[in-house]
């Protein structure tokens, strides 16, 4: 059995345990890593993430006919096999816990849109860590809404299952999350990184030019801080944009928040030029992708690293250690940086293939023996974007 079919294999065992009965369909949505276009996304610049073959499984199948209203039955498996029950004849208001409330929020999205929720009972199972940074919400939401769009013969578009996931985590968890993570998690391509502009939803697959690998290093530091610092981070990107009199940092280049810097508070002040060099560094970043141009690489990744570290005090000095340690080994073998929202959770580097062994193992020399940090370094595989999973 592969990764895959384990998850298919839990998500259908765990609803026979809950509900009694056999599912019909089954749907996935994976996690994604963001390799450079970090905290851009909600002030509409570019970014570049890539879905990861790790994932969200969501087992579907018909209500129970004995049930009194309509209702859309959950389990999560991974939480203990919770269960939530969403009424699909009244109001839907957010519930007691995080995982409950992103079903929660997508039914009350989809019928936003004006669309039905068909009753369903459906069970849940994933393989992304959570809460290292490699989007196992967004993933849940993306899975949630394409689930329900099939299943109900909505045939939203995958544009549209994003937006609906986002405003999930937007409206019911309380994250004031951009778009990157719900794209990258339905848009994606297999093989290829998701060139995104996150104002116009435009978007393009970027090919990984042959011999490159993606690493993920998992800082092991979980990330409790990171929702109350993200909204506050969104908050002042967005004075900075009022001030500077655009209606969002992608507006801005150096020469325009130069010339608007007058008056604009330190911190402000450098929370968008942050913003505003790293939606530059997207650009190149594709193309030394698309290339295999490590050593550009290395530049693009190091400056978008520093800028974050200095800029958009996102990162920890726990973290700069082992961009450093990687950065060390890698030269002009390839990038390292922070990946995702920050205050822990996980690396990125993209590199020579050639150069993965010895990355891993300068890692393993050095935290794995120590206990207190034992980050965890893992070559990831560039996956498809979310959809039923035909079984044969
Ligand atoms: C989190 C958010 C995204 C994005 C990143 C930072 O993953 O969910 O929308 O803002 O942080 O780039």
């Amino acid at each position: 059995m592969d990764r895959r079919e384990r998850l298919i294999a839990r998500a259908r065992q765990g609803y026979r345990m809950a509900y009694g009965a056999e599912p019909s369909r089954f749907f996935a949505a994976p996690g994604r890593v963001n390799l450079i276009g970090e905290h851009v996304d909600y002030n509409g610049g570019y970014v570049l993430p890539c879905a990861i073959n790790r994932e969200t499984v969501i087992a579907l199948g018909p209500a129970d006919k004995n049930d009194q209203g309509p209702f859309l039955d959950a389990v999560a498996i991974d939480m203990g096999s919770a269960r939530s029950r969403v009424a699909l004849d009244a109001a839907v208001a957010p519930g007691a816990n995080s995982w409950e409330n992103h079903v929660r929020g997508i039914v009350h999205a989809i019928r936003g849109l004006g669309q039905p929720v068909k009753p369903a009972r459906i069970a849940i199972a994933g393989d992304i860590p959570i809460g290292a940074g490699l989007s196992s919400s967004a993933s849940l939401g993306v899975v949630v809404a394409t689930a329900l769009s099939d299943y109900g013969g909505l045939s939203l578009g995958r544009e549209a299952l994003a937006q609906i996931a986002q405003a999930a985590e937007n409206d019911f968890v309380g994250c004031a999350c951009g778009i990157m993570d719900q794209m990258a998690s339905a848009c994606a391509v297999e093989g290829k990184a998701l060139l995104l502009d996150c104002r116009s939803l435009e978007h393009m697959p970027i090919p990984i030019a042959p011999g490159l690998a993606l690493m993920v290093i998992d800082s092991g530091i979980g990330r409790e801080l990171a929702t109350s610092a993200f909204n506050e981070r969104r908050a002042q990107c967005e004075a900075a944009a009022q001030h500077c009199g655009v209606a969002l940092l992608r507006d801005l280049d150096m020469d325009r928040l130069e010339a608007a810097r007058g008056g604009l508070d330190e911190v402000l002040y450098r929370r968008a030029r942050h913003v505003v060099s790293e939606i530059a560094r997207v650009e190149p970043a594709a193309v030394a992708l698309a290339t295999g141009d490590t050593a550009r690489l290395a530049d693009v990744m190091a400056a978008s690293h520093r800028s974050l570290r200095e800029d958009y005090e996102v990162s920890l000095p726990a973290l700069d250690q082992i961009v450093d340690l990687v950065a060390d080994v890698l030269g002009t073998a390839g990038g390292v940086r922070l990946t995702g929202a920050g205050f822990g959770g996980c690396l990125v580097a993209v590199m020579a293939e050639e150069a993965a062994g010895a990355v891993s193992e300068a890692i393993e020399r050095r935290y794995n023996r120590t206990a207190s940090l034992p980050a965890r370094a893992e070559l990831l595989v560039p996956s498809a974007g979310a959809g039923p999973i035909r079984l044969v």
